[in-house]
């Protein structure tokens, strides 16, 4: 194989602690790669300013994959790191799909391509949510603002070929897995314009995938079952903002943000890979949080890379250390050590 070149954000708060450990589980592999560090978040714009340089986009994109652990920190206020690095970074390199795991954290479990292991997990589905459009595009604005006669408009911005890519992902994913079963979550009763073009885009393009099956959930149902009945689902599919929402409950109920791995996937380009928590600065800098969200991440990471067999043996080493308590690198040597 060839070497993979990784480019690693550690970022603010927890950020760097996780990815140290990240990267610890990563070598113990014994997968070849090397890595290239960007020193950005919250604290490299408060020291100079620096938020997303081009030409560091411009690098990024001949890579083979990014790992990031989390910025943002207090002192910067809301929405310049978020809009001006993350969501800058899932436009610039078009992260169309984020995929989000969610295991049953106890017994040995698989994500990806693979499915339960020994079939005692009840919880191991996987969230494709649509990553660049909807009401997550920007469209809208202010007319009258901050008079009593203001309004506010915020567009969800649905085309044929933004609905069209993240659905025939989702089936490919589905038809690679055991379950081959794909359930499309939306609120087509009422949303009767985007929902009826996601209706129909999933009809068609189902129609060029007749070994998976297929369900529809509406976002308020599925709430219920993601809590009552989570073995229902195998691979679900949904819009940017259903999915931001479905994902955390998804979380809640499959081990908590301790647990919770997410890759940002461009299939034809540079992808990402984070735990979907944040830098948590409440605990940042005393080595007590969990990295395995970041090391499953890193999973997930080596899968994309085609490094299936690695992946395999880190989310097993995951599952076996997951009842342990400790600081972050003691867990951190526990997961590597099984390697
Ligand atoms: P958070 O996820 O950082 O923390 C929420 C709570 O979960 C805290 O009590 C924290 O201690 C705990 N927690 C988080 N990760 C943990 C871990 N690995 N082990 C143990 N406990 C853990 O969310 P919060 O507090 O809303 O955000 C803090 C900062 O992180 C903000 O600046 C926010 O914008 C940023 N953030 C960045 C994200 C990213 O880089 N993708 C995602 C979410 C938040
Ligand atoms: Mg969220």
């Amino acid at each position: 194989m060839p070497v993979h070149r990784i480019g690693v954000i550690g970022g603010d708060g927890i950020g760097p602690e996780v990815i140290a450990e990240g990267l610890k589980v990563l070598r113990a592999t014994g997968v070849d790669f090397e890595t290239v560090d960007y020193d950005l978040g919250g604290m490299r714009y408060l020291r100079d300013g620096t938020i997303l340089p081009d030409d560091v986009l411009d690098e990024w994109r001949g890579l083979d994959a990014l790992y990031l652990g989390a910025v943002g920190t207090p002192e910067v206020p809301p929405g310049i790191i978020e809009r001006g690095l993350l969501l800058r970074m899932r436009f610039e390199l078009d992260l169309y799909i984020n995929q989000r795991p969610f295991v049953y954290a106890g017994p040995p479990v698989t994500v990806g391509g693979g499915g339960a292991v020994d079939g005692s997990a009840e919880i191991d589905f996987i969230v494709i949510r649509e990553n660049t459009e909807g009401t997550y595009a920007g469209e809208g604005g202010f007319l009258r603002k901050n008079t009593a006669h203001e309004i506010a408009t915020q567009g969800s911005v649905n085309t044929r070929h933004g609905v069209e890519r993240c659905i025939r992902y989702a089936f490919e994913l589905a038809a690679a897995r055991p379950a081959k079963h794909l359930t499309m979550v939306h609120k087509t009763n009422v949303l009767t314009f985007s929902g009826d073009l996601w209706d129909r885009t999933f009809a068609e393009v189902g129609a060029e995938f007749p070994g998976v099956d297929t369900a529809y959930n509406h976002v308020d149902a599925a709430c219920i079952y993601f809590v009552q009945d989570p073995g229902r689902y195998d691979v679900v599919v949904t819009d940017n903002l259903f999915g931001d929402i479905l994902t955390d409950l998804g979380g809640a109920v499959s081990g908590g943000i301790g647990f919770a791995s997410s890759a940002n996937i461009n299939p034809n380009g540079v992808s990402m890979f984070e735990p979907v928590h944040g830098s948590a600065p409440d605990i940042a800098g005393r080595n007590l949080a969990n990295p395995t969200a970041a090391v499953l991440s890193g999973a997930l990471l080596l899968d994309h890379l085609g490094e299936t067999d690695a992946a395999d043996r880190v989310l097993k080493a995951c599952a076996a250390t997951a009842h342990l308590t400790g600081s972050t690198t003691e867990l951190g040597d526990a997961i590597a050590d099984q390697l």
